[in-house]
């Protein structure tokens, strides 16, 4: 049996880098494999965030899920929060963590910065909670960026060390699904930097719910280099970072590969590239962004997609937390 899970935090505005890393994948898989995609809402509280916001946020992800092409037909689509399993597992899986293990994440150095006294403690065992998401679901095949990968190797390490405690071959070892152009989107101000919903400057990144005024002038203002597009921009002394992304990112929503890309426009300049590229944008993007709009005003209609979700996933989630209650004694 092939299953997928994975999830998106409900944190705003998806961009770019979540579909070309991400959201890509998950419709491409919704073919052939039994697929859960979640909202990560548990994960969203890790840090501060308002109510009403985190409400609204739900909603339009679970839009934005439908309106890049997710059907809720082929795929079961839930809130993270509604199924309890997850917390469930995750404070199971807490205790087969190790401090050592959590200690070489990467991400909470990035996200806790120069003041991790006050991070909170959500933000440190986060990627636990990830490993329960995955593991509750047996799930085979996780598609996400590369920011995650160590984090699905925290998972793995987390489903071998379960097993050999408690000497059963019980939780599938999953396998991560990355993209090879788009592993990692950077931000248009910076070619060094992740795209990502936290940047401060909106102009880092391409929204799906972007007006086509937004991507005119978010490409006019993306950082290039002054040299001509050509095969030197992949060579890794070039430190052509910007040029490099956007090339990548062209590529990928064309289908092609970044060689062909730079042939095609061998010799001419960004200035001239970037008129391509944001129409191409603009083609890609828009019908999106449209549909999230149609889609969020229904809210019936999307709140009934994630109870029918929730009940699914609960269906299969209980069903691993009975084995595993068994399997460690918890069971009365
Ligand atoms: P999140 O919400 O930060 O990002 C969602 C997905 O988008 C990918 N991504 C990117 N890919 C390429 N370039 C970028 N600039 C870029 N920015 C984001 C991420 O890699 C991710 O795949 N912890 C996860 C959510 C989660 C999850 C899970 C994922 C919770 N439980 C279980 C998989 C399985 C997160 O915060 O993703």
């Amino acid at each position: 049996m092939k299953r997928v899970l994975s999830g998106i935090q409900p944190t705003g505005n998806l961009h770019l880098g979540n579909y070309l890393g991400a959201i890509k994948n998950f419709v491409s898989m919704q073919n052939s494999y039994e697929c859960f995609y979640m909202l990560a809402d548990l994960h969203a509280i890790t840090v501060r965030v308002e109510p009403k916001d985190l409400k609204e946020n739900i909603l339009s992800t679970a839009a934005a899920f439908l309106a890049s092409g997710l059907d809720e037909k082929k795929n079961i689509i839930f809130s993270q929060s509604s199924v309890r399993a997850h917390s469930e597992l995750s404070w199971i899986l807490n205790c087969t963590a190790r401090v050592g293990w959590l200690n070489r994440m990467t991400q909470f150095k990035e996200k806790a910065g120069s003041n991790k006294e006050k991070a909170s403690v959500g933000l440190y065992t986060y990627p636990i909670l990830m490993a329960a998401d995955i593991l509750v679901y047996q799930a085979t095949h996780v598609p996400v960026g590369e920011d995650q990968k160590q984090h699905l190797e925290l998972c793995r390490d987390i489903a071998i060390k379960f097993n050999n405690d408690y000497g059963k071959d019980f939780f599938n070892i999953p396998e991560p699904i990355i993209p090879d152009i788009s592993a990692r989107v950077m931000s248009l101000r910076d070619g060094l930097k992740k795209m990502s919903k936290s940047d401060e400057s909106d102009l880092s990144r391409i929204n799906l719910t972007d007006s086509k005024e937004q991507i005119v002038q978010k490409i006019k203002k993306a950082k290039t280099d002054s040299e001509p597009i050509n095969e030197d921009i992949f060579n890794e002394k070039s430190k052509r970072f910007e040029a490099q992304n956007l090339i990548s990112i062209y590529a990928d929503l064309k289908s092609e590969s970044n060689k062909k890309i730079l042939s095609q426009f061998e010799g001419k300049n960004f200035s001239e590239f970037k008129k391509d590229f944001t129409d191409l944008l603009i083609e890609y993007i828009s019908p999106i962004s449209d549909k999230i709009d149609l889609l969020r005003k229904n809210e019936d209609h999307l709140l009934k997609i994630l109870k029918n979700g929730q009940e699914k996933a609960s269906n299969v989630a209980d069903k691993t937390m009975k084995d595993v209650k068994n399997i460690i004694g918890l069971s009365l």
